[in-house]
């Protein structure tokens, strides 16, 4: 008998991909945190596509950065956030390998799913979260691929909470931010930003 990943891998191999339509499968539109999520998404999303017509040199998949970047959040439900709505067991920094099985469930490819793993801080490392002894599993959880660095790097020019959201946030303030948590993240994130001309 065919099994439910079964079926939505072959659902997802004859749809285009609607990352609004995956986000329902989790996020009741009309609630506070349906509105969040999608927000905050879009102008992640917005930043990506941004710095990515900014490498075009460096070729990297625009489709793939357009879906990947709307989910790569998906997992925040499932964690304790309550500035955001989010009413979940987890500790927040689960969110993004959260996100990563969820999305895996759904059957999508597994790249989609690796972006919301690696996307948190400026990507952790094994050795961060075994020193620093984080709720993650023991594994290196850094963008690696072009797409992976760009939509992580784009992230921290967006705060989801409401009360920050529309402030406007500048590379020298998320470097100072990740400093202040871990030097090797502010360092990562530099080496994006004078890279992609952040
Ligand atoms: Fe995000």
């Amino acid at each position: 008998m065919a099994t439910w990943t079964f079926l939505l891998k072959e659902f997802y191999s004859h749809k285009k991909m609607d990352p609004l339509f995956i986000i329902e499968r989790f996020y009741t539109p009309g609630t506070k945190l349906h509105q969040v999520l999608v927000e905050h998404s879009q102008i992640v999303t917005k930043k990506s596509l941004e710095i990515a017509r900014n490498l075009i040199h460096l070729n990297p998949d625009l489709d793939f950065i357009k879906d990947a970047a709307m989910l790569h959040d998906i997992g925040i439900y499932l964690t304790r956030a309550e500035s955001i709505g989010c009413n979940g067991e987890a500790p927040y920094i689960c969110h993004g390998y959260l996100g990563r099985m969820l999305l895996d469930e759904q059957g999508l490819t597994p790249e989609y799913g690796l972006v919301c793993e690696r996307h948190t801080g400026a990507g952790i490392t094994k050795e961060n979260i075994i020193s620093n002894g984080l709720p993650l599993p023991k594994r290196d959880m850094v963008p690696i691929s072009l797409e992976e660095k760009i939509i992580c790097a784009a992230d921290k020019y967006h705060s989801k909470n409401p009360k920050h959201a529309d402030k406007k946030i500048t590379t020298i303030q998320i470097i100072e931010e990740l400093e202040k948590i871990n030097k090797n993240h502010a360092q990562r994130f530099s080496g994006w930003a004078e890279e992609f001309k952040l």
